[in-house]
């Protein structure tokens, strides 16, 4: 069974290889909105970000994204109407199909229509920008799409990028459920390498910002027990092949 990642838990009890160590930012329990430095900071959660991949090749960090920011988006899903919602396609190209025994979430791509969507991207570049500084990654596109998955949604074991292919670098996951509890399912399970058959369970908390290398870490969602809302993001060394 995959190791809890315990927001309210300091790391102590931590038995995986993943553990980033003292994740702590203030009360870290869940839907508990206080404001740590971090969140005051961009620079700092960016360094923290940089520190975290360059030692781990992840990062997963509760309380993280702006609340401002996250207030913002959490208000414009959910008044996204369900038709923007589309059922998720598997596959980058022409083998892409609807296959719902992978993932059955729903998504709906993100673009400058609206003020969070903006106020997102321009987030995310901030963040690209900051990374190309400090870890040479040489990132220069970025897609994203919200996410909703409905009571039993889920999404198997995958990985964002194809080896060999000059495709999505590095992922990032952000998520805007207020009050998640360990009993409403839906954690993302982040595995270190494809060896690892345990992976690191984290709560799909409001505001809690993963972000991995695409190509090193598989990972899954299990499955969600109640509506369950997120950005999934991609940034790429070149101009994605396809949406
Ligand atoms: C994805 C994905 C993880 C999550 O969209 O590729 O892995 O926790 N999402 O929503
Ligand atoms: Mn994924």
């Amino acid at each position: 069974m995959a190791t809890t990642f315990d927001l309210a838990d300091d790391g102590g009890s931590s038995n995986c290889d993943l553990s980033n160590g003292d994740l702590s930012n203030g009360d870290l329990s869940n839907g508990d909105l206080s404001n740590g430095l971090v969140n005051q900071n961009d620079e700092l959660l960016f360094s923290r970000i940089s520190d975290d991949l360059s030692k781990h090749g992840y990062s997963a960090i509760v309380n993280a994204l702006p609340l401002a920011l996250a207030e913002q988006l959490y208000q414009h899903i959910s008044v996204i109407s369900d038709d923007s919602f589309k059922p998720s396609s598997i596959g980058r190209d022409n083998g892409r199909s609807n296959n719902v025994t992978i993932r059955s979430q729903r998504q709906s791509w993100i673009s400058n229509d609206s003020l969070a969507s903006s106020a997102w991207l321009k987030w995310a570049s901030e963040l690209q920008s900051y990374l190309n500084q400090h870890l040479y990654l040489g990132l220069s596109s970025f897609e994203s799409h919200y996410a909703h998955y409905r009571p039993g949604d889920f999404y198997k074991r995958h990985l964002d990028s194809f080896a060999g292919r000059s495709g999505r670098r590095l992922s990032i996951v952000i998520y805007l459920n207020h009050h998640w509890l360990s009993s409403d399912g839906g954690e993302l399970v982040l595995y270190a390498s494809s060896e690892d058959l345990t992976g690191l369970r984290i709560i799909p908390s409001f505001a809690t910002v993963v972000v991995f290398l695409s190509e090193e870490h598989p990972h899954e969602v299990l499955p969600a027990l109640r509506d369950r809302y997120s950005i999934a993001g991609w940034y790429s060394p070149t101009l994605p092949t396809s949406i």
